[in-house]
């Protein structure tokens, strides 16, 4: 995040001697997402991050990937998932890549155990629920529609006001930035940016655990599960400042740009991945041309793949799909309306869609799992009637 923010209580210098209430000195922690050049926080512990009581090797958590599928176009209904797990153990690969994974989870259970994700940046959809992100940075709050971005190596855990949850949880290796163009020489969100800092919600309340007592956090590296056990809580922090921190920005806060004729999707990107793009789809007003055809045209995007993930079933350009179901559409043939939806959509002002999109520039490999959900007929629906 390019955005200096700080919590809690600092020394005025780094690297100075920073002491609790009875003398003993604070524990300061660098924690850098790219060696020591990339964005970095410090952090002040009440204990020493460093001490572990043992560790448990789980085992590894990398996706199966199906290397044989046909090239076709795909339709996946997650309405077929059964609520299952906690946010991390619900978490079902569908598709991934050396870049970024896609995860769906239709969540049962609050999280008992802390997580850290150390193999990469995750970006959380949270479909239809509010709660808490607890983290070493603080506590978060966040509601339906909200994109959850949390730093690799954030120890949190989630805290949920009601089940069952729909998540979409994007793992993705490189880290996921803000698009460049979107900022200035300073990293200051432009005027032309679908968003403004005013959108960006950061940790707003630092609740200090200074007791020892055993706590476990899952980490996640090198793609296995390592449980360690703590007799400290790892939510010991007194303060912190600095450029890395979890933050949430609500689908619902984007901003739409929208134009005489057809905008092409990159001015729906939302976060910047390495090889892939976030975007949000919208409710906004439709292109303004008399004779304007105000949905996509056919794309033939040769080097891309794109899943699209529909919050609601009002997609403009696309027929068949229903709530919470993903479609994509790989690189190699083009894709676009289906017959009939031109013509359905002469006219209309103003489009109700809401919908989250993958473009990633490396194909995505399918899992066993969402082979599970597929709408195997999906590709017959470009088949003009006869
Ligand atoms: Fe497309």
């Amino acid at each position: 995040m390019p955005r200096y923010v700080h919590l809690g209580e600092l020394p005025h210098k780094h690297h100075v001697q920073f002491r609790k209430p009875d003398g003993g000195l604070y524990t300061e922690q660098l924690f850098s997402t790219r060696g020591f050049s990339g964005p970095m926080s410090t952090l002040y512990h009440v204990h020493q991050p460093t001490e572990v009581t043992s560790f448990e090797d789980c085992g590894s958590v990398a996706p199966t990937y199906l290397d044989d599928e046909p090239l076709r176009h795909r339709h996946l209904r997650t309405k077929r998932l059964k609520p299952s797990g906690d946010a991390i153990s619900g978490r079902v690969p569908l598709m991934g890549n050396q870049d970024v994974i896609w995860y769906q989870a239709l969540v049962a259970d609050q999280m008992e155990t802390f997580y850290k994700n150390a193999d990469g940046d995750e970006c959380l959809f949270i479909h239809d629920a509010e709660g808490t992100l607890e983290s070493l940075f603080g506590n978060l709050e966040f509601k339906a529609g909200d994109y959850l971005v949390i730093p690799r190596g954030t120890i949190y855990k989630l805290h949920f006001r009601s089940f069952p949850v729909r998540i979409i949880a994007i793992l993705s290796f490189g880290p996921i930035t803000i698009p460049k163009r979107y900022r200035n020489e300073y990293g200051q969100l432009l005027e032309h940016a679908p968003y403004t800092e005013r959108d960006i919600r950061v940790p707003t309340e630092l609740v200090t655990h200074r007791e020892r007592q055993t706590t476990q956090v899952m980490i996640r590296a090198r793609n296995r599960h390592t449980l360690y056990t703590y007799p400290y809580h790892p939510c010991d922090v007194v303060g912190w400042d600095g450029f890395v921190f979890p933050f949430a920005f609500s689908i619902h806060d984007f901003s739409p740009i929208t134009g005489k004729l057809h905008m092409p999707p990159p001015i729906h990107q939302t976060f910047d991945g390495h090889n892939f793009v976030i975007c949000s789809f919208c409710p906004r007003m439709l292109d303004y041309h008399p004779q304007a055809v105000a949905i996509p045209y056919n794309h033939s995007n040769v080097d891309s793949d794109e899943v699209l993930y529909y919050v609601n079933d009002k997609f403009g350009s696309r027929k068949g799909i229903e709530e919470g179901s993903i479609t994509l559409h790989p690189l190699g043939i083009p894709h676009g309306p289906q017959p009939g939806a031109v013509e359905a959509a002469l006219g209309h002002q103003k489009t109700e869609e809401l919908a989250v999109m993958v473009d990633t520039f490396h194909p995505f490999k399918l899992t066993k799992e969402s082979l599970e959900l597929e709408d195997s007929d999906y590709w017959k629906s470009w088949q003009v009637p006869q």
